[in-house]
């Protein structure tokens, strides 16, 4: 059960019933479980009742009087100045954790209001390889994906690669000035990335070179056959390249996401005809461009969006546009999540604006931008080579491993080679990817290494072991089946925390989804290994000598551990054999 929501329900019942009918309130639920005080505290009750001029004590004991809570808690205190302290039930955690044991789901219930989501995340552009700026909205968006599909949501994820853009004029430009088309047939996709370098660095200093790449990136929108040619196999080689990334992070991005820039062509021409029946296109100098007042240019003038160049080329934000139109009246999107680089607010903002004009996006749908914050170096400057180049993605990858090897190697000498490959791989990326989805997305972060990989504190290697350590004590037991029954008793505080905190499995979900904040699910997985930890330090599980006691502790860790592996699925990040 999601006892936030429940509990949550029942305050603005209960708010309702004694008059309080303002909506704007925040009831400022804490779930943060602290010994002696609750495991739930309201904190938003003092507010209410002072902006009503009543005491805020009395108030919250009339609040509590009109909740209907008495199966789901023990009891509630009101505290000074008017904090309102619920302790949950025993026996409403047992029937609960059994429950889960049982259930392949782990009692986790789908959604009743299913919507249907798209996420657009990773979108690398064609031509260059991925490199250590695409890791986070990649990770955080298939987490994401995961993590929504769970909860029975109707979800599409995008891959909205950028392979319609300005960089294509350059390249085949470049391409037909140095090589021929025989050559691209078996080029490497390092060797096109160093020339799109090469390219750019022409194109932003040769003023011909420019002029002649601008007509190429038209040739290509108006579907020249040689440019064509030459872009499907700059497309191809890139786009087997990614894959070998995704797969490699288990990532669950394949060729059936890719929704790139090119994939709205056809409607390109639509967008222009709508924006002009709806009076906001204008015209100047040939180029096309909507002007937005709600934002302000440099000269605190409106500020003019170009659509549509003087030569015919459709830029980025003409894509976005078209794309929303696609998401919305075709796929029917009742929301929309970007993970985008922060940098690309404004730019969202304003599609979005000119979108809602355009008429496009129904009043069901949301548009989210779960933007994310920049890698830093120890020095907090962005994360980047020696030379200063950027870092590419996969070589951090496999740096990752090579780190995590180490590890292994020294903590299990006597392993095939075979699994310590194996073992290394889970805990390498699973470090890489943990380390940034525990922090808050919307913040920078200063990448280190040592930190990742630490065998203590809120880390992947941390969370496996732990769950290793569960698994190894079932084996020293010889745990049967038979005993994974669901017998549970809950005798100590340790117990009572532990149970407290499973039950949280599913507003955690629930809540991430809401928020985009996976984080918050590594935090709860994080919270409930070291309780395990503690519960373990301090109670023997398998050589108790009473049996009742033993099993319901079995049961206990049996579910904890299915919770901690459940978890880590959902954030994309696996388990291993070996530590
Ligand atoms: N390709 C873009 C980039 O590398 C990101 C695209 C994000 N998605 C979007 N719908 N604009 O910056």
């Amino acid at each position: 059960m999601n006892l936030y929501k429940k509990i949550s329900n029942e305050i603005k019942k209960s708010l309702i019933k004694n008059k309080y009918l303002i909506k704007d309130y925040n009831l400022n639920i804490s779930n943060k479980i602290k010994k002696n005080i609750g495991h739930y505290q309201i904190n938003g009750i003092i507010k209410i009742a002072k902006n009503i001029g009543k005491n805020p004590i009395h108030f919250a004991k009339k609040i509590i009087s009109n909740m209907n809570i008495q199966n789901i808690s023990e009891k509630v205190i009101i505290q000074k100045p008017g904090f309102i302290n619920i302790f949950i039930k025993k026996s409403f955690l047992i029937k609960e954790i059994k429950k889960s044991i049982k259930s392949f789901r782990m009692n986790i219930k789908e959604t009743k209001n299913k919507k249907k989501i798209i996420l657009d995340y990773s979108s690398p552009n064609i031509a260059k390889e991925m490199h250590v700026g695409h890791l986070r909205s990649t990770i955080i968006g298939d987490a994401m994906f995961r993590i929504i599909k769970f909860t029975g949501h109707k979800v599409i994820k995008t891959n909205h690669i950028g392979d319609w853009g300005t960089q294509f004029g350059m390249i085949i430009a470049y391409i037909k000035e140095k090589k021929d088309n025989k050559e691209i047939q078996k080029i490497s996709l390092n060797k096109l990335n160093q020339i799109y370098s090469k390219a750019k660095k022409k194109y932003d200093s040769d003023n011909k070179f420019m002029k002649k790449s601008n007509k190429y990136l038209v040739k290509l929108q108006s579907n020249n056959k040689k440019c064509i040619f030459l872009w499907n196999k700059i497309k191809k080689i890139t786009i087997e390249e990614n894959n070998k990334i995704y797969k490699k992070l288990n990532v669950t991005l394949n060729n059936n996401d890719l929704m790139g820039e090119s994939s709205y062509k056809n409607i390109l021409n639509e967008v222009i005809e709508d924006l002009e029946e709806q009076k906001i296109l204008k015209n100047k100098n040939g180029k096309k461009i909507v002007y937005l007042t709600e934002f302000k240019n440099k000269k605190g003038n409106p500020m003019g969006v170009t659509i549509q160049r003087k030569d015919g080329a459709f830029l980025y934000s003409a894509i976005d546009i078209a794309c929303i139109k696609y998401r919305c009246q075709i796929l029917k999107a009742n929301r929309i999540l970007y993970y985008v680089d922060s940098r690309q607010n404004q730019h969202l903002k304003q599609v979005w604006m000119i979108s809602k004009k355009a008429g496009y996006i129904n009043e069901d749908c949301m548009l989210e931008h779960h933007m994310f914050g920049m890698i830093l170096n120890k020095e907090k400057k962005p994360f980047k080579t020696r030379e200063g180049n950027t870092i590419k993605l996969i070589k951090l990858i496999n740096k990752s491993i090579k780190k995590a090897k180490k590890i292994v190697e020294v903590k299990n000498k006597n392993i095939s080679e075979i699994n310590k490959n194996r073992a290394a791989k889970i805990i390498g990326i699973g470090s890489l990817k943990y380390f940034d989805l525990s922090k808050n997305r919307k913040t920078d972060y200063v990448f280190n290494w040592d930190k990742m990989l630490k065998l203590h504190g809120n880390t992947a290697p941390y969370i496996q072991y732990s769950y290793l350590r569960i698994l190894s004590i079932f084996q020293k037991a010889k745990v049967k089946k038979s005993i994974l029954n669901g017998v549970i008793e809950i005798n100590n505080e340790n117990e009572m925390l532990l149970a407290v905190k499973l039950v949280q499995f599913e507003e955690t979900i629930y809540q991430v989804i809401t928020n985009g904040t996976p984080h918050i699910l590594c935090k709860y997985i994080y919270d409930l290994s070291t309780m395990f930890s503690n519960f373990y330090e301090k109670y023997s599980i398998i050589s108790s000598n009473n049996n009742k006691i033993k099993h319901s502790r079995i049961n206990l860790i049996f579910i904890t551990a299915k919770t901690i592996k459940k978890g880590l699925m959902l954030l994309g990040i696996k388990t291993t054999k070996y530590m």
